[in-house]
Parts: structure tokens; sequence; C-alpha cells
């Protein structure tokens, strides 16, 4: 595993773990998926450590020898940095309907088969993807790689529907402040409330926090993950009031029936009860 050291697990892993300990793992979760049946060509478009799920889609599909185009668009520093680089040269010269595209940001070479200098940009994605209006685009990276490429897809006129986004890696958890107590004189008198009923603690609630970070103010125990919203792993059921949520991909129409939350993203700004 690569060492991230801004990252949460591998660097947990490489600086705490010791040969032989005993870990638990939950299994991968999320909507951040591509299967045959989801469109008729698929776009990946990939930035460092973000080519991990992309490989996921990538194996599934070569696997099953999909007819239909695959394009891989993954942005590294340079050659040292590519992950799956023998793979990837196997899969292209193996698989017709793969398209693979390296771009080296940090390399200032002529363009070689896959491998091209520079970032990803509007000339490289008009030039390596045609059409790219009428595909399925999934995106995973850091954030301003991703919110640059948004920009391209939106010059580029792609329809907002046909993009999906992952970041990678996750935001960090935030650090924990100090809650003042319920009833204390201060300006967080106008604050919400929210009641974890199974824990039977409460939490203050302000406009710019969620749900999930008031539980770990108080020590209320809410699984989570990706934190944005995208992989379902903070669902809650909120019992009484109502909350806002920016982000809701990881939910359906049946989590909505039955007053499930997204933990991470829910806020409010009146008394709120959760099971939790
Ligand atoms: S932690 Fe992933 S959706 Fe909330």
């Amino acid at each position: 595993m690569k060492h991230e050291p801004q990252g949460i697990v591998s660097h947990y892993l490489h600086t705490q773990v010791k040969e032989g300990a005993l870990l638990q793992f939950t299994g991968p979760s999320g909507k951040f998926t591509f299967s045959e049946a989801d469109a008729e060509s698929v776009v990946l478009i990939a930035g460092g450590v973000g080519i991990t799920p992309m490989m996921s889609v990538v194996r599934y599909l070569t696997d099953r020898s999909w007819k239909k185009d695959i394009f891989l668009l993954f942005s590294c520093k340079d050659r040292v940095s590519i992950i799956f680089r023998e793979e990837l040269e196997y899969l292209q010269k193996r698989y017709a309907n793969l398209h693979v595209t390296i771009s080296l940001s940090q390399e200032n070479s002529p363009a070689e088969g896959i491998y091209l200098s520079g970032r990803i940009t509007k000339e490289v994605l008009n030039a390596r993807v045609p059409d790219i209006t009428s595909h399925r685009i999934h995106i995973c990276g850091p954030v301003p790689m991703i919110d640059a490429v948004k920009q391209i897809l939106s010059e580029l006129n792609v329809p907002k529907e046909n993009v999906r986004v992952e970041l990678f890696p996750a935001p960090a958890p935030p650090k924990k402040t100090p809650v003042p107590p319920l009833g204390a004189t201060s300006s967080t008198d106008t604050a919400a409330v929210v009641t974890f009923v199974k824990s039977n603690k409460k939490a203050l609630l302000t406009p710019d926090k969620s749900i999930l970070e008031a539980s770990e103010e108080v020590g209320v125990n809410i699984d989570y993950s990706c934190r944005v919203g995208t992989c379902g792993i903070c669902k809650t059921k909120l019992l009484t009031g109502s909350v806002t949520m920016a982000v809701e991909d990881a939910l359906d129409d049946d989590d909505r029936a039955r007053h499930i939350i997204l933990a991470c993203q829910a806020k409010a700004t009146g008394p709120v009860a959760v099971d939790a």
C-alpha cells in the first residue's frame, strides 16, 4: 500500500500498525460504480491514487470482454509515480476498446503512445475522447483536480447528469473542539440540539456542524467513511425534526421514505432526534 501522508488509512497503517496486528475491515461501499448496464461507454478520469476505483471498473469490464469503449485518462506527476503502470500497458495492448491516456504533469517529453506531458486539459479531452458529451464520465482524485476537470467538462457542454465524482483521499475528520454545556450562555444560545436517543446523549448544533461532527464531540459512535455523502456508511434514522443535506448521493427513494439521513451531511437549525 502506498503511503499517503495526508491519507487517513494508509498513514495509519504505515506508521502505527506492526506486523502481526489483527485488523478488522469492512467491505467496500458507495455508489461510485459502473457496470455494463449503466451506459453505452464510459470515460474514467483519475488523478494519483484516484486510479484505484477506476482500475476496479477497467478490470471488471475487460474481464467480461465488454465491447463498448472505455476511455481511461490518468494524471500522474511522472512515470515513477504511475500506479498499475505494467497492468495498464498490458491491458491497453490486449483490449482494442480500452483507450488509455496517462498525462505526466511534471514531465516535459514528447507524446508517446499512451503517454502525454502536462495535465488533463480541454484539448487533451477533445483529442482523446471523441464526442465527449455522449459518455458516462467518472472522476476520482484530489479536490483541485476534480474541480478543474468539472470546469472543463462544463465548458465542453457535458450534461451534469453524465458525471459521477469521488474524492480521493476523503477529507480528514475535523479536529474535536470543546463543546459548551447545554444551557450555557454564549453565542450558541440560538443553536439547535440533536438528541442521540439510543446513547441518551445530546449535543449542540450550529448551522455549519453536521450531526456526525456533533456525535463525535459527545462520544456517540456513528460509523463513517467518506464524509462527503457518497458511501452511505453513516446512514442514520431521523426520529424527529428536519435536516438539510448538501449531498445525498448515497440515499435512494426507499431510504428517504424511511427517514434515513446521512449523518455526515445532515445539518439542522431546530431540534432533531436520531437513532444513534
Ligand atoms: S460517511 Fe459516507 S455518506 Fe456519510
